[in-house]
């Protein structure tokens, strides 16, 4: 079933870092799954692991309930990478002694290493690593021997080399520790024995013939909103199924300046696919009429999106009897990100934040099956495949938009009035970012519009209007963000255009909170 030479298991204990370890795994060429440590042993077995990786977690392993390492993992015979909480549960599983640190490590801590086959050449004897741990392994079991040292943990790394189990104190998967890609890549590559085969060409060829196992001979509807996962979904499966695929472009009258013309211009012109265009703005609006919560928003907007694929299958000529059952497919930009089931304390707070509409918010009776080609994808393998693809930089690099798009950016009421403010005064705010070159500087940047009025004078006369707030923010995941260091002139010039070029607005306000607390959108 896997087409994959070499496929590492994850297994998530609950480390804010499991999906880093992912991105590291996958940044070295190699495939990787994350499962959470309870997955069913079957689940995980499945995919034959060439290796498995344990990650850290929050708990002690003496804590009543807390997660433990099913026999399976031992049992399989593949190379095991244990990574702090994982290290420990080695530990207790092989039979050395796990017990509570006197001296709580965290952050930067040096530590020495001792030969073995886990680290690289380059790794030099003493290196900095980031270590977040109370409890530490007093005795190693018995095959195992200790690989490294700090002057808090005499046993910050253990090895059982001829079994091929491996455990560290530290994470190798942060940027802090040095030298901690090496490590990874030796896992992977020399102990593991996995080749390099996870690249843009590797995943593109292999999607295409999943794509095309799934398809057969049926139809595909793909929603392109012009963002970077839907449209690298449908080049992507344009490359696989050709004609077969009809993109549905839906003008949903949320959308920013400009951005209808644009996607109409790529995907219709330059790339060749067949296109629909729908104008649909009076429906959003109709459907939004009155509505100031933002998950019901959310939710009616996200419904609303697959009522008209739905409506627009008899224009396609596409025959009931097709219809009927779920046989028409409908390609998804789902990642792997939002697939993930993962124990991270941030991820399960992040699913509980918000129902992203691409996965929450698909009504029950929907009439497609869904094909998700980027779902093993994080957003950096999608952008790769796009650019290999030949999808243009103004699309591969897009900043992310809300699939609700500027609806959770009104707060409050949203009209054809509003709508066109915000639209106007985003852009400016985009049009200045460009032209100080500030755009790949910020990962995402925007203008909201607050549902409050403030006084203001313009001319002789006194004004009652709306006020922007402009949003620029500064990420790597998106999960925390800081806010960022816009250069005060360029924030002049575009408050002083938007009070002058929108019309209704009459204050401009930088929001300068952090994730958290605060989200990167308002709604
Ligand atoms: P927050 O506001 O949760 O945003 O800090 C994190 C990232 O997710 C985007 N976002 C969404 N994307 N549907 C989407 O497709 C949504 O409902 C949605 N809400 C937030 C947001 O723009 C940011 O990039």
């Amino acid at each position: 079933m896997h087409t994959h030479p070499d496929r590492i298991a994850i297994l998530d204990f609950g480390s804010q870092y499991s999906q880093l370890i992912a991105r590291r795994v996958r940044e070295a060429n190699v495939y990787c799954e994350l499962f959470p440590w309870d997955a069913p042993p079957e689940k995980v077995q499945a995919l034959q692991p060439t290796g498995i990786i344990l990650s850290g977690g929050p708990n002690s392993v003496y804590d009543p309930g807390a997660p433990s390492l099913g026999d399976y993992v031992l049992q399989v015979g593949a190379p095991v990478l244990g990574i702090c909480y994982g290290m420990q549960l080695l530990a207790r599983a092989c039979g050395g002694v796990v017990a509570p640190s006197s001296h709580r490590e965290y952050g930067q801590t040096s530590i020495e290493i001792q030969p073995s086959r886990l680290w690289a050449a380059n790794v030099p004897q003493a290196l900095s690593v980031w270590m977040s741990h109370g409890d530490r392994v007093d005795q190693v079991p018995a095959g195992f021997h200790t690989i490294a040292h700090s002057a808090n943990t005499p046993i910050a790394g253990m090895a059982d080399e001829a079994r091929g189990i491996y455990a560290i104190q530290f994470h190798p998967e942060v940027n802090h520790t040095q030298h901690g890609r090496d490590i990874i890549d030796q896992f992977l590559h020399q102990v593991c024995g996995c080749g390099s085969s996870w690249t843009s060409a590797g995943i593109i060829d292999e999607s295409i013939a999943r794509i095309r196992a799934q398809v057969g001979t049926r139809p595909v509807i793909c929603g392109l909103s012009g963002g970077v996962d839907s449209s690298v979904t449908a080049a992507l499966v344009h490359r696989a199924v050709g004609d077969q695929l009809t993109c549905v472009f839906v003008d949903t009258g949320l959308l920013r300046k400009g951005e209808g013309e644009q996607v109409i211009e790529t995907f219709q012109r330059e790339q060749g696919i067949r296109l629909v265009a729908v104008d649909a703005s009076e429906d959003f609006l109709e459907v939004l009429q009155g509505v100031t919560d933002p998950e019901e928003k959310r939710k009616r907007i996200g419904e609303k999106f697959v009522r008209i694929f739905e409506a627009q299958i008899a224009g396609l000529g596409i025959q009931p009897a097709v219809t009927n059952s779920k046989t028409v497919l409908l390609a998804q930009g789902t990642l792997y990100p939002d697939v993930i089931e993962s124990r991270g304390p941030e991820r399960q707070a992040a699913a509980k934040i918000k129902t992203h509409h691409n996965v929450g918010g698909l009504p029950k009776d929907m009439q497609f099956e869904l094909l998700e080609p980027l779902r093993f994808l994080f957003k950096d393998e999608a952008r790769a495949v796009g650019s290999a693809l030949g999808l243009p930089d103004s699309i591969v690099w897009r900043q992310p938009f809300p699939g609700p798009g500027l609806a959770v950016r009104i707060l409050g009421d949203v009209t054809w009035e509003r709508l066109e403010r915000l639209r106007a005064a985003d852009a400016v705010l985009q049009e200045e970012l460009r032209r100080a070159d500030l755009m790949r500087a910020t990962s995402q940047s925007f203008a909201v519009l607050l549902p409050v009025r403030a006084v203001g004078v313009m001319g002789d006369g006194r004004t009652y209007s709306e006020v922007i707030a402009i949003r620029a923010v500064t990420t790597d995941d998106f999960m925390t963000a800081d806010w960022a260091r816009i250069p005060y002139e360029v924030l002049a010039r575009i408050s002083s255009r938007i009070v002058n070029e929108v019309h209704g607005i009459n204050r401009v306000t930088y929001d300068i909170t952090t994730k958290p607390p605060a989200t990167i959108e308002w709604e």
